[in-house]
């Protein structure tokens, strides 16, 4: 099998690429794992296997929220394989600046590496994909309900998320499934900053009282990507959000 995973280095991204790792059984299996600035960390996944399963990871360095890289990645990916089982689309970027302070420069930023690129990176590798291949949209449940104070994260995660959706029927014809994920709050580099005080406001709202773990996440991920009657579905993960 082969999968592509972007910003597969770090928090939930790394944590899909150990679970694929621990369900690969033929030594041809490939995972390019795509991340765009932290050389110590891609290096630090390869390390955490066994010399012999190191070699089923490939590491690519593109900083994903310039367009101009997505046809030499995909041009690499073309040279690398003869074909994709699994394309994992998890990159995502916020914003938080003040709306009033909003540019169109930092408005474009987000979109493009949110929701452009991976749409075109689907556009440019569908063809390449095996028949009965499944793509996987990391989405947010900031782009279901209205909670997060960045209201670009919230419509570019809107926009992916419905993409598991439109782009359902263009797929048809490769024998190519498509589904989102929308995580809630999960404990990964992003939460690092936030003070006790919002962190405590956050939990008293979700049913389970804690953050989400990049496993938990990844562990539903990798079976939403993999049943083979999953299409067009928007699978929510958050503790129970506001649900009580
Ligand atoms: N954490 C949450 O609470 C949460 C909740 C809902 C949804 N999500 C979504 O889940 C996804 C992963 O989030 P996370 O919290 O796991 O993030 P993270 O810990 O920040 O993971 C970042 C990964 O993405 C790579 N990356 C970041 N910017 C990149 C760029 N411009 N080009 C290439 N690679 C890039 C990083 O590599 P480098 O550092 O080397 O660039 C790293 O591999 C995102 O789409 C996010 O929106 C997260």
């Amino acid at each position: 099998m082969n999968y592509l995973v972007t910003g597969g280095t770090d928090g939930i991204g790394c944590a899909i690429v150990k679970r694929i790792m621990s369900t690969s059984n033929s030594a041809k299996d490939r995972v390019f794992v795509v991340y765009g600035h932290d050389d110590k960390k891609a290096q630090e996944l390869i390390d955490d296997f066994p010399i012999e399963e190191q070699e089923k990871i490939v590491l690519m360095k593109y900083d994903l929220s310039d367009e101009s890289v997505v046809e030499e990645l995909v041009g690499r990916i073309n040279d690398e394989v003869d074909g994709l089982d699994y394309f994992i689309s998890n990159i995502g970027i916020g914003e938080y600046a003040k709306f009033d302070d909003y540019t169109m420069e930092m408005w474009n930023k987000v979109f493009s590496t949110n929701l452009t690129i991976p749409i075109f990176l689907i556009q440019k590798l569908k063809d390449k994909m095996n028949n009965n291949g499944s793509i996987l949209l990391m989405g947010s449940y900031a782009g279901i309900k209205a909670y997060s104070s960045s209201v670009v994260y919230s419509l570019s995660k809107a926009g992916l998320i419905f993409a598991s959706k439109v782009l359902v029927k263009e797929l048809e014809k490769y024998g190519v499934r498509i589904n989102a994920v929308a995580p809630g709050f999960i404990e990964t580099k992003w939460q690092k900053g936030r003070s006790d005080e919002s962190r405590n406001r956050i939990c008293a709202k979700i049913a389970q009282h804690r953050f989400g773990t990049p496993e938990e996440v990844a562990k539903m991920a990798f079976d939403v990507m993999t049943n083979e009657y999953m299409n067009g579905s928007i699978v929510e993960i958050h503790g129970g959000y506001e649900y009580f």
